[in-house]
């Protein structure tokens, strides 16, 4: 067969993994496989190369994607969908592996059920917030690196008396922010699932100061929203949206060092993890998941299980359709936060 295969979105540690498996198993069952560059935008210019097993060598370690990305959202274009299938015929393509989060699926979704083409899916954000799959890789690898920053921020915050605010991604789930804050011991975790109260978190410190501690730690998720029930509580970059609708989020870290120093009197700090969570090599745990997602999709390819998704099922490497996969953000467990809250102030 002839393997379109594409990386779509923001980065993440693991995308060359899955790029290596598909290749590697594709080319030893008698396979093309044809690397489409920079997303979907590759399929409207047809930008490509050809996958040989050279070119996927020492590839398991290294983070980003070889194919790069981009966040094309083709059916923003005028007859998109026809473009894509324009570029897939003219390839001469039997299949397309698209590895992305809810945007990237989205669009493979679309283009399998209003266009028939023959896609399959691979879950990947670090953000652990696709459907259908228990986790995406690239997630072990940015709570590794945000449980770390914690870890590190713990000692400094310790020696001056200080209040640290360390900000994390997390658009619309607060996994990473959860995750990390338990393994670091954090002493408050806001996430965008659960809208906080300034008042109720500066009381959180200044109790817990009172306690007998000098420091403490904050973790707080980009997305997280004050209580405001609108928009209103999103601490934003711009207001310009992307090609699927998202405003760039960032700055709540800021935001909140200053309100808890005010109402406090501790002295605050804030560190803002920003891409360093997205970049570099993934955990031994993402490159295992991500070779398992990859092999998979191969194996859903040669049977023509098409519109379906390489997923992690309860534990077990598996597949779902990709309409579960996109119909609705898998949100931080609240139990698991109540379990997290256990530990806080
Ligand atoms: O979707 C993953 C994510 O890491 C979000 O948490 C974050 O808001 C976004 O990507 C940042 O994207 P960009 O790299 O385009 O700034």
């Amino acid at each position: 067969m002839r393997i379109g295969i594409l990386t779509g979105g923001g980065d993440c540690p693991g995308l060359n993994a899955v790029i290596r498996a598909v290749t590697r198993k594709g080319i030893q069952e008698g396979d093309n496989i044809l690397g489409i560059l920079h997303g979907w935008k590759g399929m409207i210019t047809g930008q490509h190369e050809e996958l040989t097993l050279r070119a996927v060598s020492g590839l398991i370690h290294r983070g980003g994607t070889i194919l790069h990305t981009s966040r094309t959202n083709p059916f923003k274009e005028e007859k998109g969908g026809e473009k894509v299938v324009g570029t897939f015929n003219r390839l001469g393509l039997d299949a397309l592996v698209a590895i992305g989060g809810e945007d990237t699926l989205g669009v493979a979704y679309r283009l399998f059920s209003e266009y028939k083409l023959p896609v399959v899916g691979v879950p990947k954000t670090i953000d652990n917030d696709l459907s259908g799959t228990d986790v995406t890789f690239g997630f072990d690898t940015a709570v590794s690196i945000a449980t770390e920053a914690i870890d590190r921020l713990h000692t400094t915050a310790e020696s001056h008396d200080r209040v640290m605010v360390l900000e994390v991604m997390g658009r619309h789930a607060g996994w990473i922010a959860v995750h990390s804050g338990m393994a670091g011991g954090a002493d408050v975790i806001l996430i965008p699932e659960k809208p906080f109260d300034l008042d109720e978190v500066a009381e959180s410190i200044s109790a817990r100061h009172a306690r007998g501690k000098s420091f403490s730690i904050v973790v707080v998720a980009e997305g997280a929203r004050l209580d405001t029930k609108t928009d209103e509580g999103l601490v934003k970059q711009t207001e310009a949206l992307d090609e699927f609708g998202h405003v760039r989020l960032g700055g709540i870290g800021h935001f909140l060092a200053k309100e808890i120093e005010e109402r406090t009197g501790f002295e605050t700090r804030v560190t803002v993890l920003g891409h360093v969570q997205r970049g570099g090599s993934p955990t031994a745990h993402d490159r295992v998941l991500a070779t398992l997602f990859g092999v998979r999709a191969h194996d859903l390819v040669r049977v023509g299980r098409f519109g379906m998704m390489a997923a992690m099922v309860k534990g077990r490497i598996g597949e779902v359709p990709l309409e579960e996969a996109v119909k609705e953000l898998k949100t931080v467990d609240m139990n698991l936060y109540e379990v997290a809250a256990i530990f806080s102030g």
